[in-house]
């Protein structure tokens, strides 16, 4: 099992593109996040969310007080982005923005919102390209977000398109937002997930759509347990 994994583990190779990737594209909910976080644990592989570097430039944008429709600043805040990704005492990922604490403030969907937006802008993307490249480090990488197969790893060892109704895409965010004490109505959720989706698919630049090489997997109805071991199974088979 792993074969490719365990022998890149012993014989580290240095060229960046020999160093593996999996990457996992797909809509807003559709659990690419934890999904990637999984495989990442089993394979002992780095791991790029790189969904939080948008947020980051529209939260670094709102605190420099730049409007999230000013390209040439917003390219300028992602370029300088002063981020720091860190494990506190209890194991859990923290992110710094400027030294500050935003780990919270990531998550929201107001931060989601302006992600998707800052997300439109071409040099944005380019200003945050050699970033997620970096991101690349024996042993291995797996690299979570919309362009991950298509633009930023083109060579990816193995490419996932992660799908799930968009009924259930609303209805697993609408139970994060419920254990995290918020409450969000379903249907307030659902058309801003719409938005989203479309926002993600219809921009002009790296959109949101799968790599003519990815393997789809439909998550409704499935259980995180399964759509990891799926995956997992189709890492052992390369
Ligand atoms: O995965 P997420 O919800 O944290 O991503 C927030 C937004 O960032 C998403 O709506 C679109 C944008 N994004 C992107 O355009 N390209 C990526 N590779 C990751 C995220």
């Amino acid at each position: 099992m792993f074969g490719w994994f365990k022998r890149n583990k012993k014989n580290a190779p240095t060229a960046s593109s020999a160093v593996p990737v999996i990457t996992f594209d797909g809509p807003s909910g559709s659990g690419k996040g934890t999904i990637a976080r999984r495989v990442a644990d089993a394979l002992g592989y780095h791991m790029l969310d790189s969904g939080a570097l948008y947020r980051l430039v529209a939260l670094a944008a709102d605190e420099a007080c730049v409007a999230l429709e000013n390209s040439d600043k917003l390219a300028a805040v992602a370029k300088q982005l002063d981020v720091r990704f860190e494990a506190n005492g209890a194991g859990e990922e923290v992110v710094r923005l400027n030294g500050q604490d935003v780990t919270e403030r990531l998550r929201t969907e107001q931060t989601g919102a302006g992600a998707s937006t800052v997300a439109q802008i071409p040099a944005v993307r380019d200003a945050l390209l050699a970033r997620q490249r970096a991101f690349r480090k024996v042993p291995g990488l797996v690299a979570d977000g919309r362009d991950m197969g298509t633009h930023v790893f083109p060579d990816a060892r193995l490419k996932v398109y992660l799908t799930a109704s968009a009924e259930e895409r609303a209805k697993r965010r609408h139970k994060q937002l419920k254990d995290k004490g918020l409450n969000v109505s379903l249907a307030a959720l659902s058309r801003d997930i719409e938005d989203r989706d479309r926002r993600d698919s219809e921009r002009t630049v790296a959109p949101l759509k799968p790599a003519m090489d990815a393997r789809f997997l439909d998550t409704t109805g499935q259980s995180i347990e399964a759509v990891t071991q799926t995956v997992l199974d189709w890492v052992a088979e390369l």
